[in-house]
């Protein structure tokens, strides 16, 4: 893409190219690296089920939210605010959004930074032959721990990034997406089938798919609403960007539902590959993993090793799996760089490449603590500030952002202007009245009411 179109504001040149690229900046680490962890620490299939309602009730809702305010002002959260609805305070839901951007790319960028190491690890054959579950834990602990190692790594992904977007958005992610997305599918598909076709993989699956409502409590809830907005990068303002770049013709309903679609499909997947693994490589009974077993932010990367071991030509596909992980990541941390970008850009009229170095270099800075949070340097005694950071950023804040989205949609510019805007496009919206339902009062209401409790909870 010539910059001279960025300032033009390019169009997504399909439906599918739109699809294609929102969902590259929803399926990521949040898929594959941080919904397992959730479900892990959450109770199992309970923490599953309130997943998949949380997207379809709410995170569907504020999907097609912002979508609608993006197209219909064509800009930024801040500048549609101010379109929309000028002169009120409304505005600061999208200055909230990009400071909640920045901080999710800084702890974010972190974890793709260990893609990167344990791409160049595989590579370098450290996981030929047969790896345990042991080994494949210690292995990540020491490189987790190692300042030097997870700083560059940290580094390579903001340079990365930042490149990407101050060359434009929509060149790059356009055709990246379209080739890498379906191949990354394909190999989660293969990598779950060796899964669940491994001895022991039963518990796993039982523990991942059969729920113990005795376990569910607000927690459970809070965090499965939270994981929803994380992993369908809504209530920071990502959606309403990647929506001002939809044309007129196309349909935000059906693109709305594809995007909830295919990721909450590769988290599935991603949670089939990791917990009949687990399972296998531990001789664990679910009771036993509840009580025993520590899950750490590793996760992931302790498991898919193990899995990539027990391929025929493990090592060619560890090498696909991390690369292609690696892209899946750098797709969401360029949508990440593209909020507060996009707003010094269209808003304050910088340059699009100093306004993406200068916040490649912020969120690198911040980055470095949650780097060296794991194992590496101890900020807080207690708590891993990068888990800290993600509980702040990744659960509330967005969590958040989406209610602010929600009330701002509903009851400031109104639910028949936004109804307007979607029915250019798509005819008929079939699910138009529980859309207004859940907009006006479930998505709002229910999450205001979790994070209350949950405050309460944690301070009382
Ligand atoms: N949805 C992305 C993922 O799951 C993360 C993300 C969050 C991206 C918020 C942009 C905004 O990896």
């Amino acid at each position: 893409m010539q910059s001279q179109d960025i300032f033009d504001r390019g169009n997504w040149g399909s439906k599918l190219a739109f699809v294609f690229a929102a969902s590259g900046s929803a399926i990521g680490l949040g898929s594959i690296w941080r919904f397992p962890i959730m479900v892990g620490l959450n109770g199992g299939a309970i923490f599953v089920l309130c997943y998949l309602l949380s997207v379809f009730f709410i995170g569907f809702t504020v999907l097609l939210a912002e979508l609608t305010i993006g197209r219909h002002s064509q800009k930024n959260l801040v500048g549609a605010m101010i379109l929309i609805k000028p002169g009120t305070p409304w505005k600061g839901v999208g200055y909230m959004g990009i400071i909640t951007g920045v901080f999710i790319l800084s702890y974010y960028s972190v974890v793709a930074g260990w893609a990167v190491g344990y791409f160049y690890k595989t590579i370098t054959g450290a996981f030929r032959g047969e790896v345990t579950w042991q080994a494949s834990d210690s292995l990540f602990r020491d490189f987790a721990a190692d300042p030097l190692a997870v700083v560059i790594c940290l580094f390579v992904i903001i340079v990365i990034t930042t490149f990407v977007i101050s060359k434009g958005v929509k060149g790059g992610i356009e055709t990246w997406s379209k080739i890498l997305m379906p191949v990354l599918f394909i190999l989660i598909i293969i990598l779950s089938i060796r899964a669940v076709t491994l001895p022991g993989s039963g518990t796993g699956l039982a523990f991942y798919l059969k729920p113990d409502f005795s376990a569910f409590n607000l927690n459970v809830l809070f965090y499965a609403v939270g994981q929803a907005f994380f992993s369908l990068s809504l209530g920071m303002g990502t959606m309403t960007v990647y929506g001002s770049y939809i044309t007129k013709k196309e349909n935000l309903v059906s693109s709305a539902g594809w995007v909830c679609f295919s990721t909450t499909l590769v988290a599935l997947l991603a949670g089939i590959i990791i917990f009949p693994t687990l399972f296998h490589s531990l001789h664990l009974t679910p009771e036993q993993f509840k009580q025993e077993f520590e899950v750490s932010t590793g996760l992931m990367f302790q498991a898919f090793p193990i899995i990539i071991s027990k391929m025929p030509g493990g090592y060619i596909f560890g090498i696909l799996f991390f690369i292609l992980l690696l892209i899946a990541a750098l797709t969401s941390t360029i949508s990440m760089l593209e909020v507060p970008t996009s707003y010094l850009v269209d808003e304050k009229k910088w340059n699009r490449t100093k306004a993406a170095v200068l916040i490649g270099t912020i969120a690198f800075l911040l980055g470095i603590p949650s780097a060296l949070s794991n194992g590496g340097v101890n900020f807080l005694t207690k708590a891993n500030f990068m888990v800290i950071m993600d509980l702040v950023f990744g659960n509330i804040m967005l969590a958040l952002g989406g209610v602010l989205i929600c009330l701002f949609l509903a009851y400031s510019w109104k639910v028949k202007n936004s109804l307007k805007e979607i029915s250019i496009g798509s005819k008929r919206f079939k699910l138009k009245t529980l859309w207004t339902f859940n907009i006006k009062y479930l998505a709002p209401f229910a999450v205001i009411l979790i994070i209350v409790f949950i405050v309460i909870k944690n301070i009382l």
